[in-house]
């Protein structure tokens, strides 16, 4: 099963530009020896993380407070908000190396995007994450919001995310994108094909566009994400004989959400190029994504769509039970400054881990092109 070798330390990460290299970034979190094991937590009751725009003043001023007291941690506390960011970019950025494989196969770098990793990845980041936020204001039952995209209400950027007065303002956004403007959930990839469907995307009125997205969430959710490999992604594994074996290739392919809503959610929010952001930071590139408060909002809600797909019918609409997946293992500093591992099998009960999302309506499973 794929993991970091801890002990070859961390190295420089690359941020890419499409799928070139184009420079090295420090993305190392602080050192440290001891590494624990994950552990359930005892669940007493279900927190509900709720619909970034449905949230009231109350909870604004709780989540902006967290947000405002992570972001004043000293930038070498493993929980500050700066240290948080640089976590995607070294597990997306080659930062480590895989474990070592057990035979002597092809040494290789750890990347958990367009894979089988990519769901369980996200969840387990976004728990230490929510749980740090908890823990700096001192309130064991703090959810952080989900961007809900895929309804017609949640279609813009969050309003509470947009206010340049507020923590969970960014600069580097692409300003066209700002609210009331809606998302176009088509990435590219689908055009074609919906084109041929007769849907058509240039200059979209808003009630077109808001068809149209509930119609790419139909088809990658329901229609084209029917299996595991289709939704989660492509199986890659680690320790195989042969660089030339598909399956431990990094990035062997993304599932119908991680290329589709997800991508197109990242470019709608990231700059424009420009000489403060040339390669579309901070959204618009995984190096610098999680410098923006909003990716958490975004990746809740990709989250809690890997949530929902596992209840639509259809028998094989289900996890993998490869152990491969099941015990794919990732390194995390949890609330009290532990180094945690967490296996993708702990990740894949929410109700488990104690939280679960805000019921909204789900309009896309009426939109069936
Ligand atoms: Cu790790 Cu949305 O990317």
């Amino acid at each position: 099963p794929i993991g970091p070798d801890w002990r070859r330390g961390c190295t420089d990460a690359t941020a890419m530009d499409d799928d070139h290299p184009v420079k090295s970034v420090q993305c190392c979190p602080p050192e440290h020896t001891k590494i624990i094991d994950f552990e359930l937590p005892r669940v007493q009751k279900i927190r509900h993380r709720p619909a970034a725009h449905l949230v009231d003043c109350n909870y604004v001023y709780k989540f902006e407070l967290a947000m405002e007291r992570m972001k004043a941690l000293p930038d070498d506390d493993p929980r500050s908000f700066k240290q948080q960011a640089k976590i995607h970019c070294a597990y997306c950025n080659e930062a480590y190396f895989q474990t070592r494989p057990p035979r002597d196969g092809p040494d290789q770098k750890l990347r958990i995007h367009f894979s089988w990793l990519f769901f369980p990845f996200h969840r387990m980041y976004l728990y230490f994450y929510e749980r740090i936020l908890g823990d700096l204001i001192g309130d064991p039952d703090f959810v952080m919001p989900f961007w809900n995209w895929d309804s017609p209400c949640g279609m813009a950027m969050p309003e509470i995310y947009a206010d340049p007065c507020s923590v969970l303002y960014d600069k580097l956004r692409n300003d066209d994108h700002r609210p009331p403007n809606l998302v176009d959930l088509n990435d590219g990839l689908d055009a074609n094909e919906l084109k041929k469907q007769g849907i058509i995307f240039d200059n979209l009125s808003k009630t077109d566009q808001i068809r149209s997205n509930l119609c790419l969430m139909y088809r990658q959710m329901v229609s084209n994400g029917n299996k595991p490999t289709s939704f989660h992604g492509k199986k890659y594994r680690a320790g195989c004989r042969s660089a030339l074996d598909d399956e431990c290739k990094p990035e062997p392919g993304g599932g119908t959400i991680e290329n589709g809503a997800h991508i197109a959610v990242h470019k709608f929010v990231g700059s424009k190029r420009s000489p403060d952001s040339p390669y579309n930071e901070d959204m618009g590139n995984f190096y610098s994504a999680g410098r923006d408060p909003l990716f958490y909002a975004h990746h809740a809600n990709v989250d809690r769509m890997w949530n929902i797909w596992r209840t639509l019918p259809g028998k094989d609409r289900r996890d993998f039970r490869d152990r491969d997946w099941l015990n794919s293992s990732f390194l995390f500093y949890d609330e009290k400054k532990n180094l945690v591992r967490a296996k993708v099998r702990q990740f894949l009960d929410i109700e488990k881990l104690g939280y679960d999302y805000q019921k909204v309506d789900i309009p896309w499973l009426e939109s069936k092109p």
